[in-house]
């Protein structure tokens, strides 16, 4: 006691007098209001301040040098009045540790919900948070999104873990309010979050080397592969241990009709466990477009070896179907080991165009 406060009388108005570079450069590694974004990219330690973000602005750190942390010290919220489609925070650079240390981004989509999603209505803002680093991105609320929640372009490592995207006050206007719209991503993790929304809990769209474990979906369209287009590849993917409740769809895989030069590989669900799906338990189709399936597989896009290892365990509701596999003749490909799902529940589905399915009873 005695020896600190001695310490701090003498030596810390010293350490104060001595230091005011210092002290000025971490004042303006601050960031209190989005327009000092511009004075931030040379910082390697940035706090972002609790604030309200004007209408029709994005909140975007860019050009962050790799080594550099992020940390909210406050909520942000992204005030309304303007119908654009920007995004509202983003983060680009190197290798970045982002840590919400538990603060909320709040996109106030209540605002503009209209129940026609980004497909239709007035103009929303696309992704409230769009992420293109490496790194780690954690420990973070994102409510009430207007478009999609997070995208994600990281071309290096990047592990998401202990974010909550609550859209419950989206429920019954809120449209497209997509999780993870991942693309162009290498080696990421998505671990340990909690989603609940009213689209795709996560669409892997173009992705090498992806694991998604140990989340909790409720409420949406399950957990997505694609809809795969032209040009896409997804390449390594691992879903496990997820939960997936009260969903339209639980696990799926839809490639785009007519599209063409794109594949899936490698995909494995392990103990996934889907309860009180809606309409399909598992659905692998390559019929998919925005307005809905075509009900005629094309040949352009070929999915190759999708396994189901450990147990998952999927349930539907009775009226809904657990399996639907709809496939061109010859374009889903190499193993299909289905013995790790166990179905319940609902209808009976079909192997439509002869998936090379084995250990599962239709
Ligand atoms: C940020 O930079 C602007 C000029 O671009 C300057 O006016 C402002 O004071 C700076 N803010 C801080 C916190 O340093
Ligand atoms: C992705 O991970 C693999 C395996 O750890 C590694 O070999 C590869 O270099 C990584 N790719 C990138 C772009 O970091
Ligand atoms: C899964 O995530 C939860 C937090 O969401 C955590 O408590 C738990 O330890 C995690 N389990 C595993 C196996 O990582
Ligand atoms: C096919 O898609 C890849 C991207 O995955 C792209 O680089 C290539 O140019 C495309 N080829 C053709 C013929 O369009
Ligand atoms: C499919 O899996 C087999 C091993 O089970 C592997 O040899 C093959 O390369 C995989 N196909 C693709 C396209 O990766």
């Amino acid at each position: 006691m005695l020896r600190s406060t001695f310490f701090s009388a003498l030596i810390l108005p010293f350490l104060t007098n001595a230091t005011p570079v210092e002290l000025a450069a971490r004042a303006s590694c601050t960031v209190s209001t989005y327009t000092d974004v511009a004075n931030v990219s040379a910082c390697t330690a940035i706090t972002i301040a609790g604030q309200t973000v004007p209408a029709g602005q994005t909140l975007a750190l860019s050009g962050l040098k790799d080594g550099t942390t992020v940390t909210l010290s406050g909520n942000i919220v992204f005030a309304t009045g303007t119908h654009w489609t920007g995004n509202l925070f983003s983060l680009s650079g190197g290798k970045i540790a982002f840590d919400g240390k538990g603060h909320t981004i709040d996109g106030n989509g209540a605002w503009y919900w209209d129940g026609q999603g980004t497909n239709g209505g007035v103009d929303k803002p696309k992704y409230t948070v769009y992420l293109k680093h490496s790194g780690t991105f954690k420990n973070v609320v994102v409510k009430n999104v207007p478009g999609h929640a997070f995208s994600v372009h990281n071309p290096a490592a990047l592990t998401i873990s202990a974010v909550t995207y609550d859209n419950s006050a989206g429920a019954s206007l809120g449209h497209n309010t997509d999780g993870f719209d991942v693309s162009s991503s290498t080696n990421l993790t998505i671990t340990g979050c909690t989603i609940i929304n009213q689209d795709d809990c996560i669409a892997i769209n173009d992705a090498k080397n992806l694991v998604f474990s140990n989340n909790s979906c409720t409420g949406g369209h399950g957990i997505s592969i694609g809809s795969i287009k032209t040009g896409n590849v997804v390449d390594g993917v691992l879903i496990s241990n997820n939960k997936v409740i009260s969903n339209q769809q639980g696990l799926r895989i839809k490639t785009y009709a007519d599209n063409t030069n794109a594949s899936v590989s490698n995909v494995v669900y392990k103990d996934n466990t889907v309860t009180g799906a809606t309409s399909y338990g598992v659905m692998i189709v390559q019929d998919y477009t925005n307005t809905g399936e075509t009900g005629t597989a094309t040949a352009g896009i070929t999915i190759k070896n999708v396994s189901f290892q450990g147990t998952n365990t999927v349930s539907t509701v009775s009226s809904a179907t657990m399996v639907k596999v709809l496939c061109y003749p010859g374009s889903c490909t190499g193993t299909w080991d289905w013995s790790g799902l166990k179905t319940s529940g609902g209808k009976k589905g079909t192997n439509v165009g002869g998936a090379p399915i084995t250990g599962y009873t239709f």
